[in-house]
């Protein structure tokens, strides 16, 4: 991430998001990246954050997401196994996600595990992915969220979202809680649509992400659109 420090996939995410908002994505840029990012599938299907080492749901996400920025997927060595992984991160019992096997749920999963659903869905539509849902449970995801995960002072609610219930809330987990929410309570595919919202709560009903860059997709658009009309202006006066 910078000299002498740790190296892993977390960069070459923010590397990617970045130039593709800016407009600078060139081949030489991402040179070899494609092959060192599918070096870091492991053997049961995540990534972790260099080859040979322990599946992560942030490190499946960044280098999931970063091969998707670079127009890549192709060389994920086995997406159906990334599949089953991914899917095997959501707990029956509490509705949300583990980073890792054998560790705890934690709310901040929602975006860095919920956030590659969007991602394989894409991958998998032609002959896998369901048409209106996700292959994880968006509804168990917002009871664990809202329910057990929402800070609540004498039973009103604070604000706010813990990792888990009986954590104190902070910006970081109320920040990935609800974007993995957000995530995933819109389906997009080629049929259309679906709003997947709890009901009767419709006021949890949250404005979808771009789960790429976890920016409205309003702003994303606004964005790519601002630096690729600055490339071409300064592409013509050269
Ligand atoms: C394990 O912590 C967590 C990590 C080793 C890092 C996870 C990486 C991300 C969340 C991605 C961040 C992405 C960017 C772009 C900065 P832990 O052992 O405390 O948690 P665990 O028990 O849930 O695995
Ligand atoms: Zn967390």
């Amino acid at each position: 991430m910078h000299v002498n420090g740790e190296t892993d996939t977390r960069a070459i995410y923010c590397a990617a998001s970045v130039a593709t908002m800016l407009q600078l994505k060139t081949d030489k840029l991402f040179e070899r990246t494609p092959e060192y990012l599918a070096r870091c599938q492991s053997w049961d299907g995540g990534f972790g954050p260099n080859p040979g080492a322990e599946s992560h749901g942030g490190f499946t996400f960044t280098s999931l997401a970063a091969l998707a920025l670079i127009n890549k997927t192709s060389v994920i060595p086995n997406l159906l196994s990334l599949v089953r992984w991914l899917c095997n991160r959501q707990k029956s019992v509490e509705g949300g996600f583990d980073g890792r096997a054998n560790k705890l749920v934690d709310s901040c999963y929602n975006f860095w595990q919920g956030g590659s659903f969007p991602i394989v869905h894409g991958l998998l539509e032609q002959k896998h992915a369901p048409k209106n849902s996700w292959l994880c449970d968006s509804r168990a995801l917002m009871d664990y969220t809202f329910l057990a995960c929402q800070v609540k002072q004498k039973n009103s609610v604070a604000g706010g979202f813990a990792d888990r219930p009986g954590s104190h809330r902070d910006y970081y987990h109320t920040c990935y809680a609800l974007s993995g929410v957000a995530a995933l309570q819109h389906v997009f595919s080629r049929h259309g649509q679906t709003t997947i919202c709890p009901e009767p709560e419709a006021e949890n009903c949250l404005s979808m992400i771009n789960p790429l860059h976890n920016v409205r997709p309003i702003a994303v658009i606004d964005i790519y659109d601002y630096f690729a009309a600055r490339a071409d202006q300064s592409s013509s006066t050269e």
